[in-house]
């Protein structure tokens, strides 16, 4: 198997468990070849995370730091540290996500100023952030990809302000995409079907949105983490040479169906 991403570096932002979209993501990119920084939100992942980096044969020499995309302080340090440690990067993979869980569990109309303003600030600004920051150091272009959701395009019962804030990611990726454009910089999304994780547990009626996507796309089975990864490397190579501000969704196909 030819790889894809020999001698390139990557960003790999929210690692919390082995069910992470951000660890399948960081096992697949490492086995083509890429040199990895990870990042998990707080001291808290840090042995876990270390733990599971350990155990894999293709990701020895790689990085770990903590990063809350709260904290403007601790995006700075990180971009020192990535600049320190690594020089340059090649692609960042943004997998930051979070609403209350009282403003997910409510219907979207009693969404609270400071939900939404969590929610947007985590799972969507971060995204700017990280672009900005990142841009300097993607000083022979780049791919930056971020995490999305069908709930973005239509109503999904349960995902509430999360799904305004995905709808607001999205239009963020096209805006960054045309801004970074000219420095060969990509900015993509994959729109993932429901897979088993930690925040996806935290969404009320995961189990039946699961149900629903395996009844109704035209796989007729839900996405893995695997598949996810796969599109994800896809992104971060040049195989995407010519793909940015683009919503590429893994779901089965899903999103194609009207009345099935
Ligand atoms: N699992 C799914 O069904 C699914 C479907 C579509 C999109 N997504 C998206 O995929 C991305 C990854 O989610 P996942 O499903 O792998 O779950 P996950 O819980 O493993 O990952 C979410 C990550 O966000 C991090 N995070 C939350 N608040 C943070 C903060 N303040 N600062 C820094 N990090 C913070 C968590 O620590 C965790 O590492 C999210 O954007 C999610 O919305 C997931």
């Amino acid at each position: 198997m030819s790889r894809l991403l020999d001698g390139k570096k990557g960003l790999i932002l929210g690692v919390a468990n082995h069910r992470s979209l951000a660890w399948a993501i960081a096992r697949k990119t490492a086995e083509h070849g890429a040199h990895l920084g990870i990042t998990y939100q707080s001291e808290r992942f840090s042995r876990r995370v270390q733990r599971m980096v350990a155990a894999e044969q293709d990701m020895e020499g790689t990085l770990f730091w903590p990063c809350d995309a709260t904290s403007e302080e601790e995006m700075d340090r990180l971009f020192e540290s990535v600049a320190a440690e690594m020089g340059q990067l090649d692609f960042v993979m943004h997998c930051w996500a979070y609403a209350p869980a009282e403003d997910l569990s409510r219907d979207y109309i009693e969404t609270s100023w400071h939900g939404h303003r969590v929610a947007q600030q985590v799972s969507v600004h971060s995204l700017t952030e990280v672009v900005r920051r990142a841009r300097p150091l993607m000083k022979a272009g780049g791919s930056v990809t971020t995490l999305t959701y069908y709930g973005a395009e239509k109503v999904v019962s349960g995902y509430n302000v999360m799904g305004v804030a995905k709808a607001a990611l999205e239009a963020a990726v096209r805006y960054l995409a045309s801004d970074v454009g000219r420095d060969a910089i990509r900015v993509n999304a994959i729109s993932a079907g429901p897979v088993n994780t930690l925040s996806a547990r935290g969404v009320p009626g995961f189990t039946d949105m699961l149900t629903y996507h395996r009844e109704q796309a035209p796989l007729k089975r839900n996405v893995e983490a695997e598949e996810i990864a796969g599109a994800a490397l896809f992104l971060a190579s040049q195989l995407s040479s010519g793909v940015t501000g683009e919503v590429l969704h893994v779901d089965a196909g899903h999103n194609i169906m009207g009345i099935g």
